[in-house]
């Protein structure tokens, strides 16, 4: 089958499709990534060419031999869509984790995304804290979030239960919280590294003054959540725009009675009494 008839291929190209019209994708800014399945590899190796292996920059022993579909470094989500070829590619990892090689895709030259490097450390993670369930690594711009970074302490715990009382239903879509990477240079390991130990605990990290990195099982259930932690933030905004404190919000006692109802365990540590960083 050629790749673009795939049905994984027009997920992924179709999300970056609704990334870049929600305004997350300025320029090049943002990246996704697929760990392919085998039945999925084998439907398209046919198209498959062997490039030179390249060093990742960390290693991921746990996705040795794995193929993922990805963004390519310095390709722009609105082109995803009209020109894949150029944009996007399949990566094979060699049986150690250490290198990448392309096999398809970047038809015009290029590289996989500056951030492979937190993407694949990020699938590595998820792969075994889900049993293999999740495929799904997504970076984005998300507008609203990067502006939270500004004015609200750059805690998880600050982030989370702020972002868990912006919308009834987000404890629900995100119960494990919402971790937060301080400012960090971009593309490389140490960042990588930080992002991992995150996500180890957490399905969504932000990285302050930058974006959101978000993981999931498929690529409905990880847009979804993407957008769903932006509106909140969108609201946050919102609401902080119109006065600095809340005349009335979600308490924490209704917060346990919401996981009662929807069957999910709300972490205690989230649901503290507030005169912590100030505000309601
Ligand atoms: P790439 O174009 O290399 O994917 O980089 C975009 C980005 O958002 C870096 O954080
Ligand atoms: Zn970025």
């Amino acid at each position: 089958m050629y790749v673009l008839d795939a049905e994984f291929v027009k997920s992924f190209i179709r999300m970056a499709d609704d990334g870049w019209n929600q305004g997350w994708h300025e320029r090049n800014g943002g990246n996704l990534s697929y760990r392919m399945k085998v039945e999925e590899v084998d439907s398209v190796k046919e198209n498959f060419s062997k490039n030179k292996w390249q060093p990742i920059g960390v290693k991921v022993s746990g996705l040795a031999g794995e193929f993922f579909l990805v963004t390519g470094s310095g390709k722009y989500f609105r082109n995803v869509a009209i020109k894949p070829e150029d944009s996007i590619c399949i990566i094979e990892l060699d049986s150690e984790g250490v290198n990448y090689r392309i096999v398809w895709g970047l038809v015009n030259g290029g590289r996989p995304t500056s951030e492979l490097p937190t993407h694949l450390m990020n699938h590595e993670i998820k792969k075994k804290a889900t049993g293999g369930k999740h495929r799904v690594i997504y970076h984005a711009h998300t507008t609203n979030i990067i502006a939270l970074t500004f004015v609200l302490p750059l805690e998880d715990k600050v982030f989370t239960r702020e972002l868990w009382e912006m919308a009834t239903e987000c404890p629900v879509v995100f119960p494990q919280g919402v971790g937060v990477v301080p400012w960090m240079v971009p593309g490389g390991k140490d960042i990588a590294v930080a992002t991992a130990e995150l996500m180890k605990k957490y399905d969504l990290a932000i990285w302050a003054h930058h974006g959101t990195f978000a993981s999931g099982e498929d690529f409905d259930l990880t847009f979804g959540l993407m957008h769903t932690v932006e509106k909140s933030a969108e609201i946050l905004v919102k609401m902080l725009s119109m006065r600095p404190d809340k005349l009335q919000t979600i308490t924490p006692d209704n917060f346990r009675d919401l996981a009662k109802d929807f069957r999910v365990t709300l972490p205690e540590e989230f649901l503290y009494e507030k005169d912590i960083w100030g505000g309601k």
